[in-house]
């Protein structure tokens, strides 16, 4: 498990690397003497990222717009080779209130682009290489939201929960392919995104750690922290829950 975590030449495309969990993924991989890609959409972000990580690549593509998605696979299928392992992680999360007025003139689905779009579009960009150097893996960062949807986050929710819906027949498809997927649902992390969220958070360290070890041996599902509980809750005490997570 650990040989291929630390193995030297392997290449490994991360979304979203300059914060957060994406960075913890970075810093991670980088440790374990990976090539590291990643991308993002500001670009003095990316220039921090890649001072604090000498020899990783960055380059900027908005994961929700599916020109930039184009740009980025066709930049990275030129230069990088030997793929192993793509971690769809960037995305974000807005609260937004449905009895409000006047919401057709906001921008909506911006959850759904990044969060949903842009992990379709990238993973289907990134398969063919993927694929050509079996074994690999992905990793797809969703949410416990995707599970169970928190009142505040609607489109949120519903990105995330569509994500884990795209994971699981991704995984039938690609089934005896040598690319195994792994869904990580965290809890609430501690990264710049929940800043404004008073409750108990984890550690973006510890979910990278324990996701990467899980994905290297090719685990369907990663629940780190407190959702850990989720999917027997769900079973258990379906209501119980799912109005403790709404509120949360
Ligand atoms: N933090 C939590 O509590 C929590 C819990 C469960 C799941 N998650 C999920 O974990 C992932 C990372 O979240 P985080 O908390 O680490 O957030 P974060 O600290 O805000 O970092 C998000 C990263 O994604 C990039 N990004 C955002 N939108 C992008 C886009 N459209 N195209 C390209 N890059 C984009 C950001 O860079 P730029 O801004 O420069 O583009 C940044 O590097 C997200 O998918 C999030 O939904 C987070």
């Amino acid at each position: 498990m650990r040989k291929d975590i630390t193995s030297p030449k392997r290449t490994a495309i991360v979304t979203g690397g300059s914060s957060g969990i994406g960075r913890a993924f970075v810093a991670s991989l980088h440790r374990g003497g990976w090539q590291v890609v990643t991308c993002g959409r500001d670009a003095g972000k990316l220039a921090g990222l890649a001072k604090d990580f000498p020899g990783i690549h960055t380059h900027l593509c908005d994961v929700g717009d599916k020109a930039s998605v184009e740009a980025f696979v066709d930049l990275v299928s030129s230069v990088h080779h030997d793929i192993k392992l793509l971690i769809n992680n960037a995305g974000g999360m807005r609260e937004l209130d449905f009895t409000q007025p006047d919401l057709l003139r906001q921008d909506l689905t911006q959850e759904i682009r990044a969060n949903l779009e842009g992990v379709i579009n990238l993973t289907a960009g990134l398969l063919p290489m993927l694929r050509a150097s079996s074994p690999s893996h992905i990793i797809m960062v969703s949410s416990g939201y995707g599970l169970v949807p928190v009142t505040r986050a609607p489109v949120y929710s519903a990105s995330k929960a569509g994500l884990r819906s795209f994971t699981k027949a991704l995984r039938r498809q690609l089934k005896g392919q040598g690319v195994t997927i792994t869904d990580v649902a965290p809890p609430a992390v501690d990264t710049p995104a929940a800043l404004g969220y008073q409750g108990k958070k984890i550690s973006p360290q510890h979910v990278a750690e324990l996701t990467l070890a899980a994905a290297m041996r090719g685990q369907e599902e990663v629940y780190p922290g407190e959702t850990r509980w989720l999917p027997w809750m769900m079973r258990l005490a379906p209501r119980w829950i799912e109005n403790l997570v709404a509120k949360s």
